[in-house]
């Protein structure tokens, strides 16, 4: 007979055989940028998640500082006057995105900026390219990404991150940043992006719904596995520094095996509103206990060989990981 249990007997024990830890360093936190100042909208579909205006985002971000917080992703949300067909917006100098990257490197050289590229946020249509008839022009869209990306990298964003699932995004902003002197630049790769139902609460704190149809055309089919690898592959093959796979929660076997296969390649996963809100509702419910599975959940996405996750829940878990 094998004695597990002795592994296990107390805190101290099960503490000093743990096999992997968590910490501030791993979380990769999201921010909504709106316009204007001194702004701070309530996210309905998305609890404890705000629209901040740069001021405030600046402010957020000390917050997150003194957590040792120091990996940020930004998403550009719109008014929907300012959508049009092609994203105009989304690649005009000066754009709010370039905007809150500038006021955060300015300010805090240190952190790293990540800004999502994709114009579902910016289209009237809210689809994350050109649509053609009743589908998504995969490489009409090609040069728009890039154009956003620079936009972004011109203002020091470290990593631009294409998440609009169109083939070959991540060579055409390869190839436009290191044609325009941005060869330090670096691209995140969303790159295995399954069409999920857990982006629901995202779509109203982005405003990003598509008006007709659904993203099955570009975004993964959940009925496949070697189908992600094949994605994670051609992503680095186009010069991705870092993929992604997205949802986190509900593809960790897409996640342990991509670790599998690229042991070296840093993999980040994207803990999506829904799986995040899931725990949340749960809880508000009486369901379980909000923050051993917050942390249960956190622990299973790193378990799974990720090396940074990215969650709306990244500031609630590090101010207990510091605090223990
Ligand atoms: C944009 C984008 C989405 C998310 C991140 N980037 C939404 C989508 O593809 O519909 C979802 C993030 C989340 O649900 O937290 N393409």
């Amino acid at each position: 007979m094998k004695r597990f249990r002795n592994l296990r007997i107390n805190q101290n024990t099960r503490d000093k055989n743990a096999e992997f830890s968590l910490n501030s360093d791993d979380f990769i936190y999201p921010y909504f940028v709106v316009d204007g100042k001194n702004k701070k909208n309530i996210i309905p579909s998305l609890k404890d998640v705000y629209q901040l205006s740069i001021d405030n985002i600046l402010i957020d971000i000390q917050e997150c500082i003194d957590l040792r917080i120091n990996k940020f992703l930004l998403f550009g949300v719109l008014e929907s006057k300012l959508k049009t067909e092609f994203a105009d917006e989304a690649v005009k100098p000066n754009n709010l995105v370039a905007n809150a990257v500038e006021a955060i490197k300015q300010k805090y050289p240190n952190v790293i900026v990540i800004t999502d590229v994709c114009m579902c946020g910016y289209t009237d249509h809210g689809h994350c390219g050109i649509v053609e008839g009743d589908t998504v022009n995969n490489d009409k869209t090609l040069p728009i990404l890039a154009n956003m990306a620079l936009s972004h990298a011109k203002a020091g964003a470290d990593f631009v991150a294409p998440s609009s699932m169109m083939d070959g995004q991540v060579l055409a902003i390869r190839e436009l940043l290191d044609k325009s002197g941005y060869k330090s630049t670096k691209v995140l790769g969303y790159s295995a992006k399954f069409a999920s139902s857990f982006y629901g609460p995202f779509r109203d704190a982005a405003g990003s719904a598509p008006s007709f149809g659904d993203r099955k055309t570009y975004q993964m089919d959940y009925r496949v596995s070697q189908q992600a690898i094949n994605e994670v592959t051609a992503d680095i093959e186009e010069g991705a520094d870092w993929v992604m796979v997205k949802p986190a929660h509900t593809y960790l076997d897409i996640l342990a095996k991509t670790k599998l296969k690229y042991p070296n390649k840093k993999l980040a996963a994207y803990h999506v509103s829904g799986e995040y809100m899931l725990i949340k509702a749960a809880a508000e419910a009486g369901l379980l206990d909000e923050i051993p599975a917050m942390f249960e959940t956190l622990y299973a996405i790193k378990r799974a060989g990720t090396d940074y996750i990215i969650t709306y829940y990244a500031k609630k878990a590090a101010k207990l990981l510091i605090a223990n």
